[in-house]
Order: C-alpha cells, then structure tokens, then sequence
C-alpha cells in the first residue's frame, strides 16, 4: 500500500504530532562538560579559538560547574594546564595540580557532580606528544605507569571517572590495575577507545597549549579511514576493564558510533570535539548558520547514531536552549 492512502506528512503536521512521533530525543543528563583548569586562584580567561569556553582556576571553575549541574547536566571532564612541563610529564599526577585541586574543590562544592578527569602525558610534557619519547619514536608501554600514575592521583583527590585519551596499547589494563591495588575499585574508566588522528582537535591544542613539537599523532591515534579496526580497539578496551568506551571525533565518524553501538551495546560516549564546536561558532559569528538550530541538530544526530552520551562544548547553550523550546 503507498499513496494516496499512506502519506507520512500526515505526522508532520503540528509540533505535538511531531513531538510524539519523535525517535530520539536529547537531554541536559545525555551531556558532559568538558573544561580546562589552571594553576592559580581568581583566573577566569576565554580561549580565542573557541568563543565561552575558558581557562578556569580551581576556586572559579567550582561556579562555572555548579551552574552546569543545576541546569541538569550531570558530568564535567577536566583537562588540565600545568605549571611546568617536563620531558616525563610529571606535573600530571602532583597532589597539587590544577586537576586534582579542582576535582576536591569541585567534589567538596557540588559532591553529586560526576568528575571525570582526562588521563593522558601531552598536556604534561614539553614535547607534546603522549607518550614517552625516544628519539622520533613514541614508546608504549613506559608510558603505561606514567598513566597510571597520573589516573590513581585524579582517583585519590576524588574523581568518578578517569578517561584515558592517550591511544597506547593496554592503558586500560595498567590503570584498572593501579586503580585496583590502592582501594578504588569503584572509579570507572571510560577509555578513548576509538580516537581518531584529526584535524579537528585544533582548537584544543592551542586552549592547551598540547600540539606536538615535533611529528605528528598518527603513530598511536587511529587511521581516519578505518572502521574495522574501531571496533577492535573497543572490544581490546572492553576486554582490560573500560566501563564506558568513546568514539572520538563524533561528526565525521557517525557510522563508528551506530557499529559500536549495534555491536558492544555498552555504555557509548561520543566526542563533540573543539573543531567540531569552533566551526559551528565561526559559521555562526559570519552569520552564515543559526548556531542555535545548528548545534541542537548535531548532538540530536550523535545520539541518533547511537551515543549513550556526549561530551560537548555546547553543553551549557545546549541544556538552555532545550528548556526553552525550540
Ligand atoms: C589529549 C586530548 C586531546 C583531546 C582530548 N584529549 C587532543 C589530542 O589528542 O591532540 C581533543 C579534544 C578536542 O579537540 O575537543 N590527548
Ligand atoms: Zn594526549
């Protein structure tokens, strides 16, 4: 049977029809906060490459985060910028950096916020790369108890979740371990498992002042044009303990996230990431797209293809512009 007696736009046609009919729909609770803490007190700094996003200190990203949780959104994921970098990136697990200050803070403030920390070296080190370097090369597996090292320090200051984003071989094993020995067998990982080498992390390099200063990442990021291998990648990190496994970048690797999804059905994050988000504000800032209309219709498509949860930029406008209505 097909037309003239089924006609589809018979749904189509009041925003009450449409609101029942609808498949998917996106919420505050789908989202997690990424934000970038610094050393210091009183320090609130916007990051140009990417327009309401700033460079917090641990007293003021307390506010920044309390709004976010009472707007609905249940997860914040701190990057952190040191005081120094080294060659092993040691400033990484100090008792006292900007990422184990802020997780208490945040943890004493707002202590039902879900804290999630990124685990990796680049931002930690002062040839940028994330891994331990040897001549041009980037070695796996020293690198895994500076990981871990970094992980059981964000988990002793009070983190939820610890998110490796490193892409070295068996990470997700060395940091379950560390985790385990010392009593936080309650501290989730959720494991970059399918971590692209993209362009699209511009932004994010320059907000952390992480690109590497010498090569490139695609010794240890994966191959943009694989998608087997993606779910080899989850499957290895599902198998060393990972809780929740991620698709990063999201836009250009929807079809990762609808296999992850259709095969593993575990917890599955996406990454929205800073290239994804700066060019929307850019086309935006020109006039040439509604931002609005623009970044709701992204993460609708994220979660569409099958994400659980999205880490995003926009989680803030995006939770606002949801209570408001379209
Ligand atoms: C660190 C890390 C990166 C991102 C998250 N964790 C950068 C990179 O791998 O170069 C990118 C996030 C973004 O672009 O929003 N390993
Ligand atoms: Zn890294």
């Amino acid at each position: 049977m097909g037309f003239p007696v089924v006609r589809p736009r018979r749904l189509r046609r009041t925003p009450q029809l449409r609101r029942l009919v609808a498949e998917t729909s996106l919420d505050p609770g789908d989202f997690i906060y990424p934000l970038f803490v610094v050393p210091g007190s009183g320090v609130k700094e916007e990051i140009p490459s990417m327009p309401g996003n700033y460079h917090w200190s641990a007293d003021l990203v307390v506010e920044e985060a309390a709004a976010a949780w009472q707007e609905g959104i249940p997860a914040v994921l701190l990057f952190g910028i040191p005081e120094y970098k080294d060659a092993q990136g040691s400033a990484g697990w100090r008792e006292d950096g900007p990422v184990q200050r802020a997780i208490r803070a945040l943890k004493r403030a707002v202590p039902e916020l879900v804290v999630m920390t990124d685990v990796c070296l680049c931002d930690y080190t002062d040839h940028g790369h994330c891994g331990v370097v040897k001549g041009q090369e980037i070695l796996n597996d020293p690198t895994l108890d500076l990981l871990a090292r970094i992980a059981l320090s964000h988990a002793e200051a009070g983190a939820d979740v610890v998110a490796p984003s490193d892409m070295m071989d068996g990470r997700v094993a060395a940091i379950r371990q560390r985790l385990d020995e010392h009593g936080f067998t309650h501290v989730a990982i959720m494991s970059y498992a399918a971590k692209y080498a993209s362009a699209m992390y511009g932004p994010f390099r320059e907000a952390a002042q992480s690109a590497p200063q010498f090569g490139d990442r695609r010794s240890y990021q994966m191959d943009p044009p694989n998608s087997d291998e993606a779910l080899r990648e989850i499957e290895l990190d599902l198998e060393e303990g990972a809780d929740i496994v991620m698709v990063k970048p999201a836009l250009a690797y929807l079809d990762v996230i609808a296999r992850a999804k259709e095969a593993f059905g575990v917890p599955l994050a996406a990454y929205n990431v800073s290239g994804e988000f700066s060019m929307v504000k850019a086309a935006a800032r020109l006039g040439w797209l509604d931002e609005r209309r623009t970044a709701l219709e992204i993460l609708l498509g994220i979660k569409r293809a099958g994400a659980d949860m999205i880490i995003t930029y926009f989680a803030r406008d995006a939770a606002r512009w949801l209570k408001e209505g379209l």
